[in-house]
């Protein structure tokens, strides 16, 4: 079978690690990289995350270390929502520091990408800093990204601000580089990762499905304040499933645009799904998503995972 070859840029992250376990385990995936970027808490955390991460779940995929600040601003940790170390509520294994590549993650993504005969689908869990980084730098791997899959925005309101998304507001001078790149992009947004929430049942039936499924429902008992009882938001696995299963969603094209000047509505993301600023669509937008079927495939998704 021919695989897809992937490169995973993230902020572990509770959620972050929510969705690769799953990634990891799908057979037409060919991971090439895990990419850290400062987001969720700091860069020498999500990169040690990622690394304890893949101790646990016994895979051998290169890490390679990336932005530790937004391009022009400061951090904002979630740790709120992460805890301090941001995956919080599990005991994992040491981090697997063989794994992580001497070069910035920049570099290692530019390399990936130059020296693959197939094209890349580059999929973004955290702040854009790297991508950002990397197509204004190397602009010639435009062409080898077959797509950009991003968790990111939102078509209604948003979680920092009024209308913010925490990956986008980060950075949102990487967001609007990306956008603007031409590299087809489709964006999962918060209003998704709010309506595909997993149920406490979905926790216990994870609980006995084996140790990824107790790993990802203790993760998700102490993410966010632990409020399981209204649903576990499933940000980053919404993209992660949309990746694997896009059949489970409902897409529209439109015209995406980031905000990056009015103090009111920093990081917004402007959804134009009708020509109303007259300017090129530029991306695919998730609108909807077929919950039932999206819990039930996400939970079989962790019962398969092979360690
Ligand atoms: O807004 C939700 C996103 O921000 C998720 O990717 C979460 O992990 C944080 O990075
Ligand atoms: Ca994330």
């Amino acid at each position: 079978m021919e695989k897809r070859m992937l490169i995973i840029d993230t902020d572990p992250g509770i959620d972050d690690a929510a969705a690769i376990s799953v990634l990891l385990s799908e057979p037409s995936l060919d991971v090439r990289l895990i990419a850290s970027v400062a987001g969720n808490v700091g860069i020498e955390h999500t990169t040690n995350n990622a690394l304890k991460l893949l101790a646990f779940l016994k895979k051998d995929i290169p890490v390679a270390k990336g932005a530790a600040a937004p391009l022009m601003r400061e951090n904002r940790f979630a740790t709120n929502a992460h805890g301090m170390s941001g995956m919080g509520g599990f005991d994992f294994p040491e981090p697997r520091k063989e794994l992580l590549l001497e070069n910035n993650a920049v570099m290692n993504e530019y390399k990936i990408l130059m020296e693959s005969e197939e094209k890349v689908t580059i999929l973004t869990l955290g702040p854009l800093t790297n991508i950002a980084l990397l197509i204004s730098t190397f602009p010639e791997v435009k062409e080898k990204i077959s797509e950009i899959i991003m968790m990111g925005g939102s078509t209604e309101r948003g979680n920092i601000g009024i209308y913010g998304e925490f990956n986008v507001s980060i950075d949102p001078e990487a967001a609007k580089i990306v956008f603007r790149s031409g590299i087809p992009i489709t964006m999962v947004g918060l209003d998704i990762g709010r309506k595909a929430r997993l149920l406490v049942e979905d926790l216990e039936e994870l609980e006995q499905s084996g140790d990824p499924g107790v790993m990802i429902s203790s993760l998700f008992r102490s993410y966010d304040g632990g409020h399981v009882e209204e649903g576990v938001k499933m940000y980053d696995p919404s993209a992660a499933m949309y990746l694997m299963e896009p059949e489970l969603f409902e897409t529209k094209d439109a015209f995406i645009d980031v905000e990056i000047s009015s103090p009111l509505t920093i990081g917004a993301t402007v959804v134009d799904y009708d020509g109303t600023l007259c300017e090129k669509r530029n991306a695919k937008v998730c609108v909807d998503v077929d919950v039932e079927r999206f819990r039930r495939r996400y939970v079989q998704r962790v019962a398969d995972i092979t360690r």
